[in-house]
């Protein structure tokens, strides 16, 4: 547990099982047939598959990376530990506003296709659910930003730690040159 506090590497692969988890519950409720009459053709599937991709795949990958970059470049460990703190909580965050806007614009457009009247006819036209999910496009804009930011502060953090000089470990003579 004490690891789990201060390895921000292992977080990620801890929070990547978590949304692994997430989505593989909601996956088979998703292929239930009376759940899929409303989900399918909706923003619930673009939750779904973005709460796979960026939080199981996405997070997954990541801990590899910093895993693997300090391993493989011969580094005792990444440039900044704080940097990766910043990477998982922006990630985090950036899935959850992506996967909560998600629900809840797909389920209120699912809601609205399968609405009619008293006649049968339907009540709601194709634009008037596109124009109903505007503001949940906004959070989800959003996090996809801090999701996307992550991204960057961790390329930036590994050619840091890929740049970084090896200590030196030999020195010329006062009076020699390079040439030399
Ligand atoms: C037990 C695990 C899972 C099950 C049973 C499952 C089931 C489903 C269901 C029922 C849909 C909606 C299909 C539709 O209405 O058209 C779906 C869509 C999708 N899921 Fe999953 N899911 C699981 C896990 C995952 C994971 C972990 C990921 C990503 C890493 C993922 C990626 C996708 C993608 C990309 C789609 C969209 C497919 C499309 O519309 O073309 N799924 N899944």
């Amino acid at each position: 547990w004490d690891k789990l506090r201060t390895d921000p590497v292992l977080r990620m692969f801890v929070i990547s099982l978590g949304f692994y988890g997430m989505s593989t519950f909601e996956g088979p409720m998703m292929s239930i047939r009376a759940v899929n009459s409303l989900s399918h053709y909706t923003d619930w599937t673009i939750g779904h598959v973005h709460s796979g991709a960026l939080g199981w795949n996405g997070m997954i990958t990541f801990g590899a990376l910093y895993f693997l970059t300090p391993k493989l470049w011969g580094r005792e460990k990444m440039h900044s530990m704080s940097a990766i703190n910043w990477h998982f909580w922006l990630a985090t965050i950036g899935i959850v506003l992506y996967a909560a806007s998600m629900w809840v614009t797909g389920i209120m457009e699912g809601l609205m296709w399968r609405e009619v009247d008293d006649q049968g006819f339907l009540v709601n036209s194709f634009a008037d659910t596109v124009a109903a999910k505007f503001p949940m496009y906004v959070v989800r804009g959003m996090g996809g930003v801090l999701y996307l930011t992550g991204g960057l502060i961790m390329v930036w953090n590994m050619w840091m730690t890929i740049r970084g000089a090896k200590p030196v470990t030999t020195a010329l003579p006062s009076n020699a040159t390079p040439a030399e």
